[in-house]
């Protein structure tokens, strides 16, 4: 079949086998381009598919040689209905992992499970016998607990509601967005989904089944972002969420004291992924900070994220390198002086009619297409694409 982009709003209904393959290779290609990295030889990544996650597990395969474990929650091709990207770029992984000789296994349902847990802890403990570096890079909207009780998230502001410049992204025009007010009980299953409560979960399943070396490292990722949008995030029900993966960070070093396994955040630049498309405000902070950073020759996408990160700040010849605020930060150059000054004056201009000149639109829109394999470039996309790779 012919495989066509079918947008709704910030999402896309279908998936290019081939362009999220492509997206797979371009990745690896500038790992093996950038050098390798001394670094972990065991990995389990928890989030694997997309993303961060995805780049974490490129890095860590390809530029340190590790066997990699990756755990995502995709969804399969079914008759006429493509496959979520996900699961063609693990697909696509796993493939290039075994060319090259790399052991790689991937796992398909949900990591907040105790199920998937288990599962995990008997592959590591049949093929590799114990792991030296845990990524958790889960963006969820929901979250099942072990007592079975379903938790939402939402994207809410906290003591206000809070107006703001918005991109709409379905007639290109600039109007203003409110976003509502939580409820205390709503920034609470926020916390439940995307805190750090599972991560510790892990890292106790992991440790008790003693399957994580000693002086491992794990690492859990987070956004802080500009003062603009601080009511929708940073001080928002996501950013009570990241305050509480912040202070799980600092209780997984506690209580693993004795092992000396280390838990960090790492705060990351905002990009264009699944997770962050769907929040308001923020694509067109992102459409404006491209346009910054890429007139400035300092744009970077996931992989070149997690590649500095894990060269530089992880493994790199300082060691680790935490913050005076106890995180790792590759979101420096978002947040550079030069940088955030020059988007807050486009922000104050920014309308519907200068939006295609001030912003970098076809940069986001390029990368929110690509996420999903389509208008990646070798790709033939009148072509029809074989049922067996659909
Ligand atoms: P993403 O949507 O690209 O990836 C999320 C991953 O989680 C996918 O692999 C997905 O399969 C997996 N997943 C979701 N629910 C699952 C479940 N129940 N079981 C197993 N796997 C599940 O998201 P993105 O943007 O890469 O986010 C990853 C982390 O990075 C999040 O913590 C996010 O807050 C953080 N981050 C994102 C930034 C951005 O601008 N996108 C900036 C800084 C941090």
């Amino acid at each position: 079949m012919i495989v066509e982009p079918k947008v709704k709003g910030f999402i896309c209904t279908t998936a290019h086998p081939l362009g999220c393959s492509k997206n797979v290779e371009k990745q690896i290609k500038y790992v093996k381009n950038n050098g390798a990295i001394n670094g972990a030889k065991k990995v389990l990544v928890i989030g694997a598919s997309t993303g961060y996650g995805l780049a974490s597990r490129i890095v860590t395969a390809f530029g340190m040689g590790a066997a990699t474990i990756g755990v995502a929650f995709e969804r399969e091709a079914s008759g006429k209905r493509t496959a979520t990207p996900g699961f063609y770029n693990t697909r696509a992984f796993d493939e290039a992992a075994k060319k090259e000789g790399l052991y790689a296994k991937s796992f398909n349902g949900d990591a907040f499970s105790v199920d998937m847990k288990q599962q995990v802890i008997e592959t590591i403990k049949q093929d590799l016998g114990k792991v030296d570096l845990i990524v958790y890079s889960l963006a969820a909207p929901r979250r099942t607990t072990p007592d079975g009780v379903n938790h939402i998230s939402v994207l809410k502001t906290r003591g206000c509601e809070f107006t703001q410049k918005n991109w709409n992204l379905r007639d290109d025009s600039i109007s203003e967005a409110t976003i509502p007010m939580a409820t205390e009980e709503e920034t609470e299953e926020t916390i439940k989904v995307m805190g750090g409560e599972d991560w510790i979960d892990w890292i106790d399943a992991l440790t008790a089944a003693d399957v994580v070396e000693d002086n491992a490292v794990t690492i859990a990722y987070s956004y802080i972002g500009p003062k603009l949008t601080y009511p929708i995030y940073h001080e928002g029900t996501i950013g009570m969420a990241k305050q509480h993966l912040a202070n799980s960070a600092v209780a997984i070093t506690k209580k693993q004291e004795a092992k000396g396994i280390k838990a960090y955040v790492s705060v990351n630049k905002a990009l264009v992924t699944q997770a962050s498309a769907a929040i308001p405000v923020v694509p067109l902070y992102l459409s404006v900070l491209y346009k910054v950073m890429k007139e400035k020759g300092v744009h970077e996408g996931c992989i070149e994220q997690i590649y500095r990160l894990f060269s530089d700040k992880v493994y790199g010849e300082n060691g680790v390198v935490v913050e005076p605020d106890g995180m790792l930060h590759v979101d420096d150059w978002e947040m550079r002086e030069d940088v955030q000054n020059e988007v807050m004056d486009i922000w104050k201009k920014i309308d519907s009619d200068n939006l295609m000149e001030l912003a970098d639109t076809e940069g986001y829109w390029n990368d929110f297409y690509q996420m999903f394999g389509f208008k990646v470039d070798g790709v033939n996309y009148q072509a029809e694409v074989p049922d067996e790779l659909i």
